[in-house]
């Protein structure tokens, strides 16, 4: 608020009451009533008190249901929160294949740290700058740095072909501010060029995307394993 703001209101005295000035005197440091003018008067608020000063630094928060400490530094995805998908995603963790990792589009880490903590080495690899900033403080807060290259770049075209043992991901579903399903279709061929022979793409995502049918097209075969009214998770072994 502008400092110079004031604001007056008038009404009729049966519609006023204390609780009134109480309201403005949260946002104004200066409240008073006018003296009455027939059955109407008006309160006068100015001087605004001072704003908020603005949030600095990442959000921070422990997730309950992993123990893990998520950070999320500016409008990286979920925050420092688990989203619902992901959480569905996690919930077949325990059937993941063994081996070293890639998380595509690794956000706020979530899936990179419980990756680590399996003990794989990984590799986390998200577009947005902050997302990268989020996924290294999440692994460096849960001790987990030491196991995981985090990269930024778009997708998994810099990884070799036949690299990696599993490929683990919340996929993008938007570009820029669009939803678009482009780069979810192209992860799902790269997936396929990365992964060694017996190598595991889980993916989850919405019920009404077509991932299923485009794994299917790049892997040969690949099944549901778990779905709730929002979500999907599928996977595809090469
Ligand atoms: C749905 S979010 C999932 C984030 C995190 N893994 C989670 O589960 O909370 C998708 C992520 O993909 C990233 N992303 C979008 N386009 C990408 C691309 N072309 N290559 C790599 N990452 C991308 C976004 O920045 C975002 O962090």
């Amino acid at each position: 608020m502008q400092p110079g703001v004031r604001v007056v209101c008038a009404g009729r005295n049966k519609h006023m009451t204390p609780r009134q000035n109480d309201v403005l005197a949260r946002h104004f440091t200066q409240v008073h009533a006018s003296r009455g003018v027939g059955k109407c008067r008006a309160l006068h608020a100015s001087h605004p008190v001072d704003p908020p000063l603005p949030r600095r630094g990442p959000q921070a928060l422990v997730e309950p249901s992993t123990g893990l400490e998520l950070v999320a530094h500016g409008s990286t995805f979920a925050g420092a929160r688990l989203d619902a998908g992901t959480r569905l995603l996690l919930s077949t963790a325990s059937d993941w294949r063994a081996g070293d990792a890639v998380d595509v589009g690794s956000g706020n880490g979530v899936l990179a740290a419980v990756l680590a903590r399996q003990g794989r080495t990984v590799t986390a690899v998200d577009v947005s700058r902050a997302a990268v900033a989020s996924t290294a403080e999440t692994l460096r807060r849960n001790g987990l740095d030491g196991r995981v290259t985090v990269l930024l770049a778009d997708g998994i075209d810099s990884l070799p072909d036949r690299s990696a043992g599993l490929v683990v991901t919340n996929p993008p579903f938007h570009v820029g501010a669009a939803k678009d399903s482009t780069a979810t279709l192209q992860l799902i061929q790269q997936s396929h060029r990365v992964l060694r022979d017996g190598g595991e793409l889980w993916c989850v995502y919405n019920t009404h995307l077509p991932y299923l049918e485009a794994a299917r097209r790049a892997f040969g075969r690949a099944r549901i394993v778990v779905q709730d009214r929002g979500f999907i998770v599928l996977c595809a072994s090469r």
